[in-house]
């Protein structure tokens, strides 16, 4: 069974909850949270576009910023307030800060406060996604990097209001889809990053990989947990040693990296390699990266410090497609599916 659409949705007159992606790296530039990368707040366009030409009364754009814990509810690096301003300029329209209890539609385009401040919405709590659901009439799901979650915004809502897959959603199936029917082969995947859950796919990529490379923090996780040893070095997979900061792969590391890389057919990238925001600590990310850019195979990219960091060296134009996810990008592309799109049949 297919997944609704957007377009399938009758929008007038409607106010609409757009599950967005809006965790986007942020930095501090004169005491003010500003994001360094905008990429997955681009890509809203399109929907948001579409909602307001078919005479949606409200459309409510609504998600998490990073993974911020009870105290951070009063700390402004965590608030959706800060993407305002950019995303102003991306949508070419104004954008008013609503409350969760307002429920009467508020015209235009609005945003709500970070959803992770509210612990129903990690927990799945089905009151809290009545709640949700009352500030609605109906349901977009345009948040692809994080439909592997089964939160409240992405899988408790839809059960709730008619629903459908946002418009680059839509493309995102499209595109990394391709991956799986009939990949061209050598297939190597890297698997990096800091975020250490991303490790559980290096054996869920076992069956269907040719090699697997895996770098950033990820083998200091595999060094220290005992219950992931299994994944350490085989034939198809490689692990790379890391630096004595452990800020970094090592030279050798990067080197063997890159010969598989020259090998592939079809890349997918998902994560970055060190520290690569700080000079020093960037010579993986940006070896590595730059050997998948001049690789002559089908390559997609995806995750939240990829993408600023293909951004940082001007690489996006040699991937074949881009990917706002990157645990969702690569549990999509081993299950073929997510709970975010599975809500939605
Ligand atoms: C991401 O950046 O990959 C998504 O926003 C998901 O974030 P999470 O890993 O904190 O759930």
């Amino acid at each position: 069974m297919e997944p609704k659409k957007l377009q399938d949705l009758d929008l007038n007159g409607k106010r609409v909850f757009v599950r967005a992606d809006l965790d986007v790296p942020i930095v501090e530039k004169v005491n003010v949270f500003v994001p360094s990368e905008t990429y997955r707040l681009e890509v809203l366009k399109d929907t948001v576009n579409y909602c307001i030409s078919k005479q949606a009364a409200e459309v409510v754009i609504v998600g998490h910023m990073g993974r911020p814990t009870p105290e951070d509810q009063n700390n402004t690096k965590f608030s959706t307030q800060s993407l305002i301003p950019s995303l102003e300029k991306i949508l070419g329209c104004g954008i008013v800060y609503r409350k969760i209890d307002e429920k009467a539609p508020i015209n235009g385009v609005t945003m709500l406060e970070n959803i992770r401040f509210y612990e129903g919405e990690e927990k799945n709590d089905p009151e809290f996604a009545k709640t949700l659901a009352s500030i609605a009439d109906v349901y977009v799901n345009e948040a692809f990097a994080v439909s592997h979650r089964e939160h409240a915004s992405i899988v408790g809502v839809p059960k709730l209001l008619p629903h459908g897959l946002g418009i680059w959603h839509q493309k995102e199936i499209e595109n990394l889809s391709k991956a799986f029917e009939n990949p061209q082969r050598p297939l190597v995947v890297l698997i990096s990053g800091i975020k250490d859950d991303k490790i559980g796919y290096a054996k869920a990529f076992e069956e269907f990989a040719d090699k697997i490379l895996i770098g950033g923090k990820l083998p200091d996780l595999m060094q220290i947990d005992k219950s992931i040893r299994d994944y350490s070095e085989t034939e198809k997979v490689l692990v790379a040693n890391l630096t004595i900061d452990k800020f970094d792969i090592t030279v050798n590391s990067i080197d063997r990296f890159k010969e598989e890389i020259f090998k592939a057919k079809t890349i997918i990238l998902a994560g970055v390699l060190g520290k690569y925001e700080e000079e020093g600590h960037d010579q993986g990310t940006r070896e590595v990266f730059g050997a998948v850019a001049r690789a002559k195979a089908f390559k997609i990219v995806g995750g939240g410090d990829s993408l600023a960091a293909i951004e940082k060296y001007e690489l996006k134009a040699d991937f074949n497609w881009t990917s706002v996810g990157g645990g969702a990008m690569l549990e999509f592309l081993t299950k073929k599916t997510l709970p975010g799109i599975e809500a939605l049949k």
